[in-house]
Order: C-alpha cells, then structure tokens, then sequence
C-alpha cells in the first residue's frame, strides 16, 4: 500500500514537472548541476526479447531499450520511457536492418556483436560497453530520466577529442564545452553565442587510435555538455522523447563521415555555378541597378556567376510575388543578366502574408496549410510582410502545394533559391519563434512546436527542392538554407546566418565550416566581408581572400552599410581582390573533382587538418590553418595589420609554396610573410592540380578551357578527375567521364573509368611542375617538342621551370613517361 502510494506521489511530481519543462523551461539552457539531481536510473535489466534483427530490453515501469544495427560498424540504440519506439526521423534516410549479429548473454551481461564491434550491456545498473576488437571504445557511465528529460552520460577515453555539432561558434574543438540544440535567429551572434540557426546534432569521438561518430536523433531541444560539468565525461539529453542514438565507428574520421552521410544523405551534385563568385546584398533594386552590377562585372573584367535577389525585390515583402515598380519588366531583367552568364537567386521566407487577394495566401487557407495550436486556432506572427501565417511543411500536401508556388518563378528564369528566417524566426516576440502549443503534422499523427521546431527550416528547403525538381526535373536545382538538422546537406547548401564584419568572425568563420563539414555538410559559407557594419578595406581583402576558399564563396552585406561589390574600395584594393577570384576560377577543375568525392561520400572539401593527418597531434586543435581538397594548405591571415604569420606543417610530407616554390617540411612551424595581397597558399609535395584558364564565369564557352593538370613532386601520387556538363542531371544517367590519374615514379597514366563526357575544349596540358625533362613518351611512342603552346598539334615544351605536355582529349587509356 505504502510502496504503491509512493509510486503515485512519484508519477504526480513527474507530470507536475514534466508540463513545467515544456512550455517554460525550453529557452534556458539547463545548468549542468540542476540536471544531476533528481533524476533516475533507466534501472536493471529485467528481461530481454530478441528478435532477428533487433533486441528489446525491459527495465522497470515502462521503460525500454532497443538495439539494432545499420551495418558492422553502426548500432542503433533507443531508449524509451513509455514503451514505443520510434520507427521515423527526420534526418536518417537509410534505416537498414542489419541481421548479421550475435546475441549471448550470461549471469551478468548481455553480449552483440558484429564483424568489428561488441556491446557488453550489464543487466544490474544498465549500461552499454562497446568494444572495437579487444579496445574499449566507448563506455555509459549512467542513463537518466527524471519526467520527460534524460540524459545519457558517457566516459572520455583515451584522450578523446570532439568535434562536429553542426554550426556552433568557439573552437575547433568542443572539448570543455555546453552546448544547446534549438534554431534560433541569431542575428550579430559573436564567438560565445549559442545556439544559432541550425542543429545539426552529430559528433566525431577523436583520437589517435580509433574514431566514433553519434547522431543524437532527437528533434526536441537537445543539449550537450563535452567535459564542461565533469571533465573525463560527456553527456547529452533532451528535453522529451526518445534516447534514440546511432553509434558510429571506424578506424578514422573519414570513415565516420562516410558511414554518418551514409545514414543521414549526401550532396547531389550542385549546378557548377555554384562554385564561382557569388555577389549579394539586402538588397539590390531597382532593375537598372543589377543590371548595372552585373555590367561592371563584366566591363571589369572580375568574374562571378551569381547575383541575388534580397527581400526587396518582392512586392511588400509576399513571398512569391515581383514588387513590378522596381522592377517594371523581371523577365527582362532575368533574361539579361542571363545573356551576361549571370544566374540569379532569390530569397524566400517562409511566412506568407495574412492578406487575401495575395493568391499564394488565398490558396493556402482553402487548403488549410497552414499552422494551428491545439485550440484549433491559427497561427499568427510577425515576419518582414506584418502579419504572416505559416505552412505545416512537414505534411505533405502542404508540400506539394508548397512546390507550386516556384512556378512563376522558374518560367520567370530564377536559377536558385535562397530559403531564410526557417527557423522559423519571428519579429519582435521573446522566444524568436512560433508559439510552442503550434501543431504540427508528425508523419502520422500531429506533435507540438516542441518536436517539429529544428527540423522547420530544414522541411522547409526540402520542400523547396522537391518541388523544384519536380517542375525543373532534369535541371540541379539549388537551394541555399539558414536552418537545418541533422541530413541538411540532401537538401541544401548553407550559410552562417547573419554576421558582422570584423576580424573576430573572419577567424570564427574557419572553425565554423569545419565543423559543419564533419558534421556532414560540404557545402557551406559565411557572408564574405561581413553581414552587419561595413568592413575596413583591409578587412575586406583579408575575408575575399579567405573566401575563395570557403566551398560556397558569396559575398553578402546587410541593408545600412557601405557598398561591398569588389571594386568598393580603391583601384590596388580591387586589384589584390581580382587577383583572388582569378585564382578561385582557375582552381573550379580541382574545387569540382572535390565536390563529385563529397556526393559519393560525403567528405568535404574544406577540411581540419587531422581528417587527413590523423597521427599528427599538433593538428588537432589547429584552426587557423585548413586542407582545402586534400592537397592545398591554406593559411589565412586572421588578426588586423598582421604581415607575417607563423604556419605549422603537417607531418608526413613537404609543402611548396604557391607563388615561390619554396619548399617547407612538414611537422615544423615557420614563419610565412604574408604583406596584404598575399594569403599563404602551400601545395602538397607530389600532389595533381587540374586547373584551367580564368573565366569571366564557370559555363563561358560552354565550359571552354582547356584542362591543366599539374604534377608537383617526384614520388607516388594519384587523382580522380570528374568531367560533365555542370548544369543538368544527365550525370545520373551515366553522361560524366570519370579518369583515375595515376602518378608512378615516372610514369603518369590516365584510367579511364567512364568517359561519356568530352569536354568541349580538347587540348590538354600536363604539367609536370619545376621539372625539366628531355624524353616523353606517350603510350611507348616518343613525343615531339614544340616552340610552345600556340604551335599546332601535340608535343611538349618548356615554360618558365615547367615541362608542359600539350594532348588533345582522349577516349582510351594513356600511359606517360618521362626522363
Ligand atoms: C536575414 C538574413 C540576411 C538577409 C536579411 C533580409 O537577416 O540572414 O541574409 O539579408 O534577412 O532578407
């Protein structure tokens, strides 16, 4: 009777407590301390039921484990505290199950294992052991529940370092630090604001030995504490549902990336276009004026592939709609800026204007898309239009009536688009975001804001590509995206949101988008220049600089400040930033063949150094310095009125310096001058370069530049080349040519893995860098020397310390050799 009343004394406080934690508490990030009292054990393992591809374990009340595999090296754990398990989510896209495990179990333990791992579960106190081999690689330290929260505690072992989180600001490395999961608008945000607009909660588990990956899949609030609150311990938890993680493990972290985007999606491969110079602000209008922009591109010679349209261009801020006084004839406008080789993007936010007569409104209401509370009451809230409602973009005819709505402005000619404020943000109100009693469709059932809330944006951009690609089937659409969670890369390029242009986020931004790279996301940039206040023309040379490094390279100011086109400042200002963009250009060939690995498995381009160095402790907690690809070292300058700075090597291989040829050895610092217009570039001793001319914009000529591929070194060395047409899905229907370059002592040879693709150039120059040879054979026969390039036909010749092979484009297997 006692035991019994107790229990409903317990169940009475859990409720009480619970109805607190949701509709109060989910703003505050939860103080470590508060959390580690109060709460309770998931408790002892009472009885287990296995099944063939899973096996469930029951604790006391209704509390439940789940335990699954996606493949030998990812289990799937789920804990639950009313008996259900949750079969969706919102980021995972491949759910396999796996059967290839072994259930045992004895007095005290239960036993899984596959190929690579073992799980010791102990029945008293449960709590999971997973070896990799013999090597204990990550161990429970306790499971805790106190209502709806939890939390799941874990030891730090062998020294682990950490890193991903999505888009977080401070370090590199996360170790020491709290974090919260919960998209926010966070305008002017600084290096110790969290969180920010997206979350993305995956991390890499770091060390010399071994790496594990854990996708926290839980879309409620979410936090993490990385050796903050205990030093050797990490722990993550959520404010409601389930404990529904994924554990992943490999031998390195670029094992843990490929097998997480194997879980949660790739890229597909971008339009190329993305890949120039993209030019922004809040905003550009009238009509004559981007079409002015887009001339002193062109009559400047500076190349850039992209101009966006901001807010203004809509009529009163109407999602979907052209404000015609503005721009008296868009179509013109587009068709324009077209004929110039500009694409244009344009904005979208979510919130539709309460306004009838505005037919995007209209049609939405008849069929009831957009949001409610569970007083069956529409939702209302401030946006740039006043009053907007919004859609329930997780439902799927509010989908698919979404993905109409881009018609009008597909047949207009708009290239890409721009999704903003999807957090969702709300003007003007204390949270920043729709009320938490908003209902949302859950698959297939309705759930409160507090669930759907950071997948918002993320649905949002989904919803935008899939109803692009179904009116613009065989065209890559893009979309560019504020927020997101976990798999946002399947559906959107992102940026970090609004900024400010000072050296502190010039540095903040390196950090930044390596995380989001490990995180899964390889396509990713922060405003070049800054959003808010204008930057210093040293500011400004320093971030283009940086910028055409960034994988999405845009550079995007807000409505009050300075003009930041690249000519803003003076004319050796501009001359130091063509210089730049120039180089981003020549490098597209390389930037692209990086992009084609990130779609097949998901290993970014832009890149902290210990994904490729993994032995070299020093680079563990570098972040001033980053790969980009994996044969150029890029070494920023990020303080003010800094000339030189001091660069650490990484070890294993000598690095030569892009403009002297100088050559430095790798697991040692030097100092590297670095006056204005320079930013330190190095080349990875025996590394292959393709590169090709400047271009005023990737498809001039339809994509009529020779290929430059460039040797450096003399040791062994290879690079997978990817060819196509850049803008259309033929790709995925085998229209690439894929060529395996092979370097061997003396010997270069092109395999030729698929070649479905020519390029409309022909000429091919093999360059074998600061090497001056006098015999080149090609396929046994000898090759002739010419003068130089403009000589007609095949045959090599010297420039200044090169030896340049010139060949015409070829559709069978070649092998090179010289001495
Ligand atoms: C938000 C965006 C910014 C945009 C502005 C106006 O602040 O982050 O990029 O320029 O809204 O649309």
């Amino acid at each position: 009777m006692f035991i019994k009343y107790k229990f409903l004394k317990i169940i009475i406080f859990l409720l009480v407590i619970n109805s607190i934690i949701t509709f109060s508490e989910e703003f505050k990030i939860i103080k470590s301390k508060e959390f580690l009292t109060v709460w309770k054990n998931v408790g002892d393992v009472r009885y287990v039921s296995s099944k063939k591809d899973f096996i469930i374990i029951y604790h006391y009340g209704k509390i439940r484990t789940k335990i699954s595999f996606i493949d030998n090296n990812i289990v799937h754990v789920q804990i639950s505290n009313n008996n259900k398990f949750s079969e969706k989510s919102y980021a995972v896209i491949n759910n396999n199950k796996f059967k290839d495990f072994i259930y045992s179990k004895d007095k005290d333990y239960i036993y899984l294992s596959t190929n690579t791992l073992t799980l010791k579960i102990s029945k008293k106190n449960f709590n999971i052991e997973i070896y990799r081999g013999e090597k204990l690689i990550s161990k429970d330290i306790e499971i805790k529940w106190n209502g709806n929260r939890f939390y799941n505690k874990k030891l730090i072992l062998n020294n682990s370092k950490y890193y991903g989180f999505g888009e977080k600001t401070g370090d590199l490395v996360k170790n020491g630090f709290q974090m919260k999961m919960w998209n926010n608008d966070s305008y002017d945000y600084d290096k110790n604001t969290d969180p920010l607009y997206m979350s993305i909660p995956f991390f890499i588990e770091f060390n010399k030995e071994y790496c594990n990956g854990i996708l926290f899949d839980n879309t409620y609030q979410t936090y993490f504490d990385i050796g903050y609150t205990e030093k050797d311990k990490y722990y993550f938890g959520a404010l409601d549902g389930e404990l529904n993680y994924y554990f992943i493990s490999g031998n390195n972290p670029k094992e843990v990336i490929k097998s997480y985007t194997n879980l949660t999606g790739r890229i597909n491969l971008p339009p190329k276009w993305l890949f120039g110079y993209h030019q922004s602000r809040y905003s550009y209008y009238p009509q004559k004026k981007v079409i002015e922009l887009a001339k002193s591109f062109r009559d400047k010679n500076i190349p850039a592939d992209a101009i966006y349209l901001d807010i203004d261009y809509m009529d009163r801020y109407k999602s979907f709609t052209i404000d015609n006084n503005k721009f008296p004839d868009f179509k013109k406008m587009i068709d324009e800026l077209h004929n110039m080789g500009f694409k244009v993007v344009s904005i979208i936010d979510p919130g539709i204007k309460m306004k009838s007569g505005y037919n995007v409104y209209d049609s939405g209401k008849e069929l009831n898309v957009f949001l409610k509370n569970d007083k069956e009451e529409l939702i209302k809230e401030k946006v740039w239009p006043g009053l907007a409602v919004f859609p329930d973009f997780t439902n799927k005819t509010v989908k698919e009536w979404w993905g109409k709505q881009y018609i009008p402005l597909i047949n207009l000619g708009i290239d890409g688009f721009w999704n903003d404020m999807n957090e969702p943000s709300i003007l003007n109100s204390k949270s920043n975001t729709l009320p938490l009693n908003t209902l949302h469709t859950d698959f297939n059932k309705k759930s409160f804001h507090t669930k759907i809330h950071n997948v918002y944006g993320q649905e949002m951009a989904r919803a935008s590509l899939e109803g692009l690609n179904s009116h613009r089937p065989n065209y890559r659409n893009f979309i560019l995206s504020r927020s997101g969670y976990a798999g946002i890369q399947k559906y959107a390029g992102v940026w970090t949101g609004d900024n400010r242009s000072n050296f502190e986020h010039l540095a903040l931004s390196i950090p930044m988008l390596l995380n989001l790279g490990l995180s899964g996301v390889p396509i990713s940039g922060a405003d070049v220049g800054g959003f808010i206040t204008s930057p210093s023309k040293e500011l400004f040379i320093r971030w283009m600089q940086l910028g055409i490094f960034y994988p999405y390279f845009r550079n995007h100011t807000a409505d009050n400040t300075n003009p930041q086109e690249p000519w803003a400042f003076n004319e050796e200002t501009t001359k130091i930033i063509k210089k730049y963009i120039n180089l981003r250009y020549k490098l597209i060939p390389y930037i692209y063949d990086y992009i084609y690995e990130s779609s097949k498995n998901g290993i970014p381009l832009m890149r902290a150094l210990f994904l490729e160095y993994t032995n070299d402790e020093k680079l563990y907690t570098i972040e001033d310095e980053f790969l980009f690809g994996d044969s150029l070292l890029i070494t920023p300058v990020i303080k003010e009125n800094t000339f030189k700075r001091e660069v650490y090597f990484p070890k294993g291989n000598n690095w030569i310096n892009f403009y002297t040829n100088e050559v430095y050895q790798g697991g040692k610092t030097y100092l590297i001058n670095a006056p204005l217009d320079i930013i330190p570039i190095f080349i990875k001793e025996n590394a292959i370069i393709p590169m090709q001319d400047i271009v005023q914009y990737i498809d001039e000529n339809e994509n009529n530049s020779p290929l430059y591929i460039n040797i450096y070194g003399d040791e062994d060395t290879n690079h997978i080349l990817y060819l196509d047409d850049g803008i259309s899905k033929n790709y995925l229907k085998g229209v690439f040519t894929n060529i395996e370059i092979k370097k061997q002592k003396n010997k270069i040879s092109f395999n030729i893995k698929n070649i479905n693709y020519i390029p409309k150039n022909k000429n091919l120059y093999i360059v074998l860098k600061n090497k001056s040879v006098k015999n080149i054979l090609i396929n046994n026969s000898k090759l002739n020397e010419i003068k130089n390039k403009q000589e007609k036909g095949i045959g090599f010749y010297y420039k200044n310390k090169d030896t340049i092979i010139k060949l015409k484009f070829f559709i069978k297997n070649i092998e090179i050799q010289y001495f």
